[in-house]
């Protein structure tokens, strides 16, 4: 369902699935059923998509990570009607990376990319040969994951109550690529996954039931500079990770996520929340400390045309940004203003705006920062409570601390989303220009938090 698309063409369709045997779900999708094609490009060319818009409601295609002009981004202003076209000409001018694309209509984001509208982007460096395995569905996968809710007739809900808008919706069961739990057939020897979180809120933190040692290989914008070795790793939201997993012993291990991580509580509240045991216990009831099981890998006798062994290092795109010539201050606000006012407004009110940043929920209509072009910045990010997956658009930055502590940015690797539970320092610098009416966004990936205000707009000129 993620195999490499035909054409650069993508429809916004209405469609049904069975993710229960025998049970069809309402879903969206870009030219299947669910989720889209993989879009694969190569850094140098210039891909003319063309994406047709054949549902009921304004979609947009956001290229999340991609470094595009603001006019091709696909923002909220980009938002196009029911049986439009829209036609950018994206210049692929970003290191091999993983990437994903979305919908990003303000206040249907979440909506819309639960029921499907998202796929993944693979970038490929014609330049760079990197000594990894890379032969896709053979020894290179993608594994969007995504958690979503499934009535007692099985049929996929999204069903938001308050709740929900503070923590993020968190899903009863979890989903790879479109399908419950899945197994996955790979050959002995080195493998390559491009874990994607696909899901609207959710944290996972990945580890193999076996807690054997894995190396990540590349973050959100690209390759790291070396391997690094690790047996368990947290991903937020929109977070992605290239890791390469040895199957050399065949044993037969599964990946599971050691907790359900919710946005709210440090992941032991939603962990015991009635809403995971709502679909008799189908996640293994959620009861604390019992992880939550993604995936289920059975080995092949498929000869592994990759490599036998991982390199030391890695051709990792190196940008030196200097010394940051201003720094800028970014609290997300679980309220924006008086809460209770804005709780009752929003049961009441029509525009249900109730988180910010800075003290403001998002307006479409006002640019809240203009940031020069080439110029690199110190942003520092706080969450007023809770935990939030912090999202710039445009380019991407180097982590230098992370929730108080000093983080060395080489680990870490050239991201775009960072998970900000306590003061967190981005360096970033802005190569693309965005105007007035194309602006690029930062706000917090947690859709149900985006589409109730927690995002801001920029210009960069
Ligand atoms: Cu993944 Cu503003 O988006
Ligand atoms: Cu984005
Ligand atoms: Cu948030």
């Amino acid at each position: 369902d993620v195999g490499p698309g035909s054409g650069n063409r993508l429809e916004a369709i209405r469609s049904t699935r069975e993710f229960v045997t025998g049970v069809r779900s309402d879903t969206l999708g870009y030219s299947q059923d669910y989720l889209g094609p993989l879009l694969r490009f190569r850094r140098g060319q210039t891909a003319k998509m063309d994406v047709t818009n054949r549902i009921d409601a304004p979609i947009t295609a956001h290229w999340h990570g991609m470094h595009v002009p603001g006019h091709l981004d696909g923002g909220p202003q980009l938002a196009f009607g029911p049986g439009e076209t829209w036609s950018p000409e994206l210049p692929i001018d970003h290191p091999a990376a993983t990437l994903f694309y979305h919908s990003h209509v303000h206040g249907r984001t979440a909506d819309q990319v639960y029921r499907g509208l998202a796929g993944l982007i693979i970038i490929d460096d014609p330049d760079i040969d990197v000594p990894l395995p890379r032969d896709y569905g053979v020894n290179d996968f993608p594994l969007i994951v995504q958690d979503r809710s499934f009535d007692g007739a099985g049929r996929m809900t999204y069903d938001i109550g308050m709740m929900d808008l503070m923590q993020g919706f968190h899903g009863t069961e979890i989903l790879v690529n479109g399908a419950i739990r899945p197994k996955l057939t790979v050959p002995a020897g080195l493998v390559r996954l491009r874990l994607v979180n696909g899901s609207n809120a959710r944290m996972y933190d990945f580890s193999f039931t076996d807690g054997r040692t894995f190396h990540q290989v590349a973050s959100d914008g690209g390759l790291l500079t070396a391997p690094v070795s690790m047996t368990g790793l947290r991903l937020a939201a929109a977070e992605r990770a290239e890791i390469v997993v040895d199957f050399t012993d065949r044993a037969s291990v599964r990946l599971v996520s050691t907790q359900g991580g919710s946005g709210m509580m440090g992941g032991g509240m939603m962990g015991n929340s009635g809403m995971m045991g709502g679909n008799g216990g189908m996640m293994g009831g959620g009861a604390e400390g019992s992880p939550l099981e993604i995936l289920s890998f059975e080995i092949a006798d498929a000869r592994n045309p990759g490599p036998a062994r991982l390199p030391e290092a890695l051709p990792a795109p190196v940008v030196d940004l200097g010394e940051p010539v201003r720094r800028r201050d970014f609290t997300l606000n679980m309220h924006a203003g008086n809460m209770m006012g804005s709780m009752l407004n929003n049961l009441i009110g029509r525009d249900g705006q109730i988180m910010g940043i800075n003290d403001e929920s998002y307006d479409m209509g006002r640019i809240d920062l203009q940031v020069p072009h080439g110029e690199t910045e110190l942003w520092r990010i706080n969450a007023d409570m809770s935990m939030h997956p912090f999202h710039v658009h445009g380019t991407s930055f180097q982590v230098v601390m992370q929730n108080g502590r000093s983080v060395d940015p080489a680990r870490i690797g050239w991201k775009d989303v960072v998970h900000v539970q306590g003061p967190t320092e981005i360096l970033l610098r802005f190569d693309k220009r965005a105007r007035a009416d194309a602006p690029f966004m930062y706000h917090c990936h947690i859709l149900e938090h985006e589409d109730v205000g927690m995002m801001g707009q920029f210009t960069v000129l």
